[in-house]
């Protein structure tokens, strides 16, 4: 009876092993096919909103850290305070001024073409100690930024939109094909024309799985003082844009006048249009985010190898690929840029330690490009207010009016009322 039965029941218990068997294989190799492998250490892969991380205190990048001189406590208050009104954890990192840097730790040429002037001696060591901390922590990804910036206060807002078009322009369409929207990049093909991608009709990609600002990026060069994009004619280049129309936090093009960003941008461009792209001769390295592989690549591009230029010009060499295509980082960049260099009211030249800008007292303190300031709503925020922010390149329909503006704080409009950037905007 019982071995008649078990005899029965055999080739069911078969057949259900055999189904285990495939399944738990299938499964293995499902895996492995979605499995890229990836020599940086992973963060968590993000579930439901996987942006949602850009509200975090770090901005979705696993640290912030500010580049500051212990003795310029005017510009970490002033950091501190902004930091603390729109919710960000900073660490702090000492610079260095020129004079306290060694000269044997300099890895010059027998003949320097460029030799270091002090206050580059400075600005180079200073980012080396934020680019050796992020390789000694081992952190995925964090953003370097200089201790004199603001933002705006929608700054996690722009992130957002940053981060859906870095992947756009990096990611591959879907994890199990190479393809990406953008067909320059990686490999350049110049005869190829400019790629542009809409920001209002992104492309599917594949979710990624370092940062959530896509995983195949190196420097995003959030904060420069100058930009350009690269033309059909840049072979060492991919030539793809995600172009933005309407964006609110952009000044309309008769405040920029060519002068800030990239002269082509506003040519190119109609008003309130931000433009993310491969960078180009970026110039300042206001702000930027790195990866683990490219702060190795770094240290030892510009401490161990060569010192050649100032740490912004060897920065972007990098990006250029000119100290060899196989040393190249990926390096992309939104204009207009998101952190600008803040100028606090009073003289001029206490702005800047390494500029020997000419004595001449500021009345007015502001910020290029920034529209809803964090700095020039520092009063308001200190006060708790939520709402009405000013704007400093407000939209009056009129250039004249709007050339006058630049210099001058405005008044608030009441069409602003956009409450709780800070607060309830973080998960
Ligand atoms: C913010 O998000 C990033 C990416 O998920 C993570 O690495 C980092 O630790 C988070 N920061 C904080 C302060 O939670
Ligand atoms: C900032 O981050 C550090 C660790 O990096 C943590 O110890 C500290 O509590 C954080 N501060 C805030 C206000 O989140
Ligand atoms: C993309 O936009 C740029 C700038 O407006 C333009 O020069 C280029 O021809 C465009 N490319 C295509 C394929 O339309």
């Amino acid at each position: 009876m019982l071995t008649q039965a078990s005899r029965r029941i055999r080739p069911h218990i078969l057949r259900i092993v055999a189904f285990c068997v495939i399944f738990l294989v299938t499964l293995w190799l499902l895996r492995r096919a979605f499995d890229q492998p990836i020599a940086e250490p992973l963060a968590p892969v993000p579930v439901e909103d996987d942006l949602k991380d850009i509200h975090n205190r770090t901005l979705g990048f696993e640290k912030i850290f500010v580049v500051n001189r212990p003795a310029r406590t005017d510009r970490r208050d002033a950091m501190t305070l902004a930091a603390a009104f729109t919710d960000l954890n900073l660490s702090w990192i000492s610079a260095v001024s020129g004079d306290q840097v060694l000269d044997l730790t300099i890895p010059l040429d027998k003949e320097p073409a460029n030799p270091p002037r002090s206050g580059d001696k400075g600005g180079w060591r200073s980012h080396l100690h934020a680019i050796h901390a992020v390789v000694e922590q081992r952190l995925t990804t964090a953003l370097i930024m200089e201790d004199d910036l603001d933002w705006d206060i929608r700054l996690r807002d722009q992130l957002r939109t940053f981060a859906l078009s870095t992947r756009a322009l990096l990611q591959p369409l879907s994890i199990l094909l190479a393809d990406r929207a953008d067909p320059t990049f990686p490999q350049h093909d110049d005869t190829r024309e400019i790629v542009n991608i809409s920001f209002s009709d992104l492309p599917e990609t594949a979710r990624p799985r370092t940062s959530l600002y896509g995983d195949h990026w190196d420097v995003l060069w959030l904060g420069h003082c100058r930009m350009e994009y690269p033309s059909v004619f840049d072979e060492a280049y991919s030539l793809g844009r995600v172009v933005q129309s309407n964006d609110p936090t952009v000044p309309s093009r008769n405040y920029m006048h060519g002068e800030w960003e990239s002269a082509k941008f506003t040519d190119d461009y109609p008003d309130h249009t931000r433009v993310t792209h491969h960078a180009k001769l970026p110039l300042c390295s206001h702000a930027y985010a790195i990866t683990q592989r490219a702060a190795r690549v770094i240290l030892f591009e510009l401490s161990i190898e060569r010192y050649t230029d100032p740490f912004d010009v060897s920065l972007a060499q990098l990006c250029e690929g000119q100290r060899g295509p196989e040393r190249k980082l990926t390096c992309i960049t939104t204009q207009p840029a998101l952190f600008k260099h803040w100028k606090p009211r009073g003289w001029v030249n206490s702005a800047s330690d390494i500029a020997n800008l000419r004595d001449e007292w500021k009345d007015v303190a502001g910020s290029e490009i920034i529209r809803w300031s964090v700095g020039v709503n520092m009063e308001r925020l200190v006060r708790g207010e939520t709402g009405d922010w000013i704007d400093q390149y407000p939209d009056t329909g009129d250039e004249e009016e709007e050339e006058e503006d630049k210099v001058q704080v405005t008044e608030p409009d009441s069409n602003q009322a956009e409450k709780g950037y800070f607060i309830t905007r973080r998960n």
